[in-house]
């Protein structure tokens, strides 16, 4: 296969865990999740991670995984690729482990004495990443397996810090959100 081809498919197949955290800060607001609690001192997760933001954001991987099944025949035409389509239970894993990441990773945050909003550099990039893969192999092994090859992952890994780097810098920009990371 050729790296491009790689390059293809692995982008293709972690769409539905890349877009809950972007509609999670449009939709974000309401109660938090952990309703203000705190623990040894500190909140809990935070006032960042809100029911709604999650729901909205688990929705909108889950919808996208549905969307691009109906347009996977174009777009494998059109890149000479042949991408991959996502059962439903995988498109719902790939979000609510995106989702899920995001929430470990503020509770670490809070655990190491950090603001909500402070940047944990490596952790902010990769946390969605972890668990949205965990989910999908744990939810869907066998089309997991299938689509996530080794070379994927490593394609995964190198790819989505830059690619979160630069959608939250632009988020920043049009100010929808309050840090750039
Ligand atoms: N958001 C949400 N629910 C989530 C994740 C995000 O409502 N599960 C919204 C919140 O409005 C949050 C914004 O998206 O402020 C940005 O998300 P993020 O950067 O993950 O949160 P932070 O506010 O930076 O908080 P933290 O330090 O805990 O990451
Ligand atoms: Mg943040």
């Amino acid at each position: 296969m050729s790296l491009f081809e790689t390059v293809a498919i692995a982008l293709w197949a972690m769409l539905p865990a890349y877009v809950p955290n972007n509609a999670a800060v449009l939709a974000g607001g309401g109660r938090p999740i952990d309703a203000g609690r705190t623990w040894r001192g500190k909140r809990v997760l935070g006032d960042g991670k809100t029911w709604r933001g999650t729901a909205v954001g688990i929705l909108a991987g889950t919808a996208l995984a549905v969307a691009l099944n109906a347009v996977e025949p174009a777009a494998s035409t059109a890149l000479g690729v042949e991408l991959p389509t996502f059962p439903l239970v995988a498109g719902l894993a790939l979000a609510a482990g995106a989702m899920t990441g995001d929430i470990a990773a503020s509770f670490l945050k809070r655990r190491t004495g950090r603001e909500r909003g402070a940047a944990f550099p490596g952790l902010d990039q990769l946390d969605f990443v972890v668990f949205a893969l965990l989910f999908a192999f744990l939810a869907a092994p066998a089309w997991a397996t299938e689509v996530f090859t080794l070379s994927a992952l490593a394609v995964v890994v190198v790819v989505t810090p830059l690619l979160h780097v630069v959608t939250n810098a632009i988020a920043y920009a049009l100010g929808l959100k309050d840090e750039p990371w």
